[in-house]
């Protein structure tokens, strides 16, 4: 196997998950493992959380269908809903695998309904089809428009052809600390819910929290709540309290594959970006942009080897990064940890989004496919 890994922390994915257990109480959880459980690998990550016995999550959610196809390959029993709506090409997916469609447009109805013809072909059922609807609170992106979604909701409802199993708007704002914004979305999702509830419409379960809500807007937790990046272990923002512990999942590491020292004026690698200035060692290791090592961290990454910090030093490449380590003595098939801790040191996403000008989101995302997972449970 490739030097390079990506260790995923099972113990801290599961802390991270009883913690906010325990924050929401009584509601359900809806844990959000789209883009392959945020770049952490969806089936292993669903197998853990699945061995939680009966605080294991309510629901499960993914953005696309592929995503919820492979879940139930893998026999995941929970309730799944994909965010996005089906296209006409995979909406019989539906009902081959049992998932949970968001709608938001007549169009997607219909969709869904022609979709369960076929499936079912001669002997259609008259099974109601389970659907979550999507309101648009502000975000304006997707979802019913706020001021149409009671009529929408109070027609779906009245249609013998489908089950409201449960209604949900997105945050546009919450990881931020003016929650200004977030707390207007949030009153008009109550006022739905309350006319609904007034003219006894059902909705189904109601959910909205997602990572920066959890931490900081209890009153929007409702019957569910959508946990995603804090079950990663990151915080969504550095404008979010620290209302609970969180343990990074994610920690990338390699070894030293080669030293060779150079002399002062000496440059390293393309575009001859670094340049000594006295007498050093220079240790190569094997990660690039190809692996989701940015190349605009050149220059400016860290690495921890035996408890020390080293620059990365000259043009992060395709497959090669390189580290200015001085006079010390450092190895071949030393380890170096690019992200996680050693020896009392931590380098972490946000160190690198602070370089990259992003979120640990898309850190962890974009650490690619030839990066192999390693799973551990420790104590
Ligand atoms: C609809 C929806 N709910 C919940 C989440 C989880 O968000 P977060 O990772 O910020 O918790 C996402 C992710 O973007 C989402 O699209």
């Amino acid at each position: 196997m490739r030097p390079t890994v990506a260790l995923i922390n099972l113990s801290n994915l599961k802390k991270n998950y009883l913690n906010i257990r325990m924050k929401v109480g009584p509601a359900r959880i809806m844990a959000v493992v789209k883009a392959d459980a945020y770049g952490h690998g969806a089936k292993e990550i669903v197998s853990a959380f699945n061995s939680l016995g009966n605080k294991k999550p309510e629901y499960y959610a993914v953005s696309i269908c592929d995503e919820a196809v492979e879940l139930r390959k893998r026999k995941v029993k929970q309730p799944i809903l994909v965010f996005e709506p089906f296209e006409k090409s995979e909406a019989e997916e539906v009902f081959r695998y049992n998932l949970i469609s968001t709608v938001f447009e007549e169009e997607h109805l219909n969709i869904l309904l022609k979709a369960k013809r076929k499936f079912e072909g001669k002997k259609s059922s008259s099974k109601k089809t389970k659907i979550h609807i999507k309101v648009d609170t502000g975000m304006n992106r997707l979802g019913v428009r706020y001021e149409e979604s009671f009529k929408f909701v109070e027609k779906l409802n009245r249609n013998k052809n489908f089950l409201i199993d449960g209604i949900y708007t997105h945050f546009a704002t919450s990881d931020e600390l003016n929650k200004d914004f977030a707390d207007f979305q949030l009153k008009r999702f109550k006022n739905l819910l309350k006319d609904l509830r007034e003219k006894n419409i059902n909705y189904g379960l109601a959910h909205a929290a997602n990572s920066g809500a959890i931490l900081d807007m209890p009153g929007s937790y409702f019957d569910m709540v959508r946990p995603g990046m804090i079950l990663y272990g990151y915080h969504p923002s550095t404008e979010t309290t620290e209302s609970f512990p969180l343990y990074p999942v994610m920690s990338i590491i390699s070894r030293v594959a080669s030293i060779k020292e150079i002399k002062p004026e000496e440059t390293v690698g393309y575009g001859r970006i670094f340049t000594a200035t006295q007498k050093t060692k220079i240790a190569s290791v094997p990660i690039g942009y190809a692996d989701g090592f940015n190349r605009n961290l050149s220059n400016k990454a860290k690495a921890i080897i035996n408890g020390k910090i080293y620059n990365e030093v000259g043009r992060v490449s395709m497959d090669r990064i390189t580290l200015d380590v001085k006079h010390d003595d450092v190895k071949v098939g030393d380890k170096v940890t690019l992200i996680g801790k050693d020896n009392g040191r931590e380098i972490c996403a946000w160190d690198w989004c602070k370089e990259l000008n992003t979120i640990p989101y898309e850190i962890t995302c974009g650490i690619s496919n030839r990066v192999p997972r390693i799973y551990k449970n420790y104590k």
